[in-house]
């Protein structure tokens, strides 16, 4: 079946994996409080959509307390926090699969009541993103101007990223993954439209790489290159991301994260948008996968609006080492069997998305004996 070449193994890294299914970061606002806090909920349901040698990355985990931009978001700074991944990576192990944390830091897209001073939201520069976020009670606010960052603070930032990829190491993750993807604080760094700074962060492709790639580097000193992955986003659009650069921005950091041989890059296809489930995928979009392959030289992940067959189409043309699934994991907590065996799917349900608990989270049904036997019957 043309699914099969999904069920091929593949070395990312330190990480053996036995198939291709990867369980994309998904942010599901479900931490305990107050401390956002991993808790057994987190773990019976990452435990339930682990497989054999199957790879999932968290949700965007906080580095510290002030990289919050969303209520119910779970950090990895502090010893509980710790101590309750311990019970997902644990939950996952036990099933004989993998996981990694996917770390963050907001940037611009957070709010003065999400900060714990009070303060207004850092930034490369001064540039508020479009439109409107959350505040502390999930009210819609616009989005306020936020603070550049120091050179202090830039450095510090880097410092909590590595912090935060050690405690990961501790909890039990078999590795990180640098978010720079979707508009946040690495993103709008990378980004002309959001960095305008005049020193060594801003300016030139060089130089606006160059927060993301330290960070590459202080984390892979500490964790080493192969326990490390990061994700990207070319032409998302998303939270108001704009480049006069296009390719050449792209082909730059990405040859750069090839030649420090990272476990894995993580390329979002900006022809999906998974803020709506009714938009019909973009086909004229750039295929991010076929162009940037080569540049890295190392394994990719790519995700972004795939289904069991065009994630086999994708990997069969060689520019995808590996799928991420999102909303299709979201809903299918049995994903890798499913597809392996031609199942269909379960559709998600958008309402209990982000919030709440077990409903929409843990009760998604996985295929039933009897079902699997209708579906072999002739
Ligand atoms: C996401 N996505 C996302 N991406 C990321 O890098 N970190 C995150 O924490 C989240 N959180 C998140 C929550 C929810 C509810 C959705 C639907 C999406 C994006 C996600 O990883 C993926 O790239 C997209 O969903 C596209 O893949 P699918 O859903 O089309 O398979």
């Amino acid at each position: 079946m043309a699914q099969d070449i999904l069920f091929r193994p593949l070395q990312l890294g330190a990480l053996a994996l036995d198939h291709r299914v990867v369980m994309a970061p998904l942010t599901r606002m479900r931490a305990q409080q107050p401390g956002d806090v991993p808790h057994e909920l987190n773990a019976t349901y990452y435990g339930q959509r682990a497989s054999k040698g199957g790879l999932l990355i968290s949700e965007a985990t906080d580095i510290n307390p002030f990289t919050k931009g969303y209520v119910r978001v779970p950090g990895i700074y502090t010893p509980k926090q710790i101590y309750g991944w311990r019970k997902v990576t644990s939950a996952v192990h036990a099933k004989g699969g993998f996981i990694v944390n996917q770390i963050w830091h907001v940037g611009r897209v957070s709010h003065t009541s999400l900060q714990p001073d009070g303060a207004l939201p850092v930034a490369p520069s001064a540039i508020p993103a479009p439109g409107e976020g959350f505040d502390a009670n999930g009210n819609s606010v616009p989005y306020e101007i936020p603070q550049a960052l120091t050179l202090g603070k830039i450095a510090a930032i880097r410092d909590d990223f590595v912090q935060a990829a050690l405690n990961a190491r501790e909890a039990g993750f078999d590795g990180v993954e640098i978010h720079g993807a979707n508009g946040y604080l690495i993103d709008q760094f990378l980004h002309d439209g959001s960095n305008q700074r005049t020193d060594a962060y801003g300016g030139s492709i060089e130089n606006r790489a160059r927060f993301l790639l330290e960070i590459v580097d202080a984390v892979v000193a500490r964790i080493g290159a192969d326990r490390v992955g990061v994700r990207l986003s070319p032409w998302s659009g998303i939270l108001g991301m704009q480049d006069s650069s296009g390719v050449a921005l792209w082909k730059y950091v990405i040859a750069a994260l090839g030649q420090r041989r990272i476990a894995y890059l993580h390329l979002i296809e900006p022809r999906a948008d998974f803020t709506n489930d009714e938009k019909p995928l973009d086909m004229e979009a750039p295929d991010v996968a076929a162009l940037f392959k080569q540049a890295f030289d190392g394994p990719v992940i790519s995700a972004g609006g795939f289904l069991p067959d065009t994630a086999a189409a994708a990997v069969a043309t060689g520019n995808s080492d590996a799928i991420a699934f999102g909303r299709p994991f979201i809903a299918n907590p049995d994903l890798p069997a499913r597809i392996r065996n031609g199942w269909p799917l379960n559709r998600h349900d958008r309402a209990t998305f982000y919030g709440g608990a077990a409903e929409g989270y843990t009760d998604y049904p996985f295929m039933s004996a009897a079902a699997q036997r209708a579906h072999a019957a002739p």
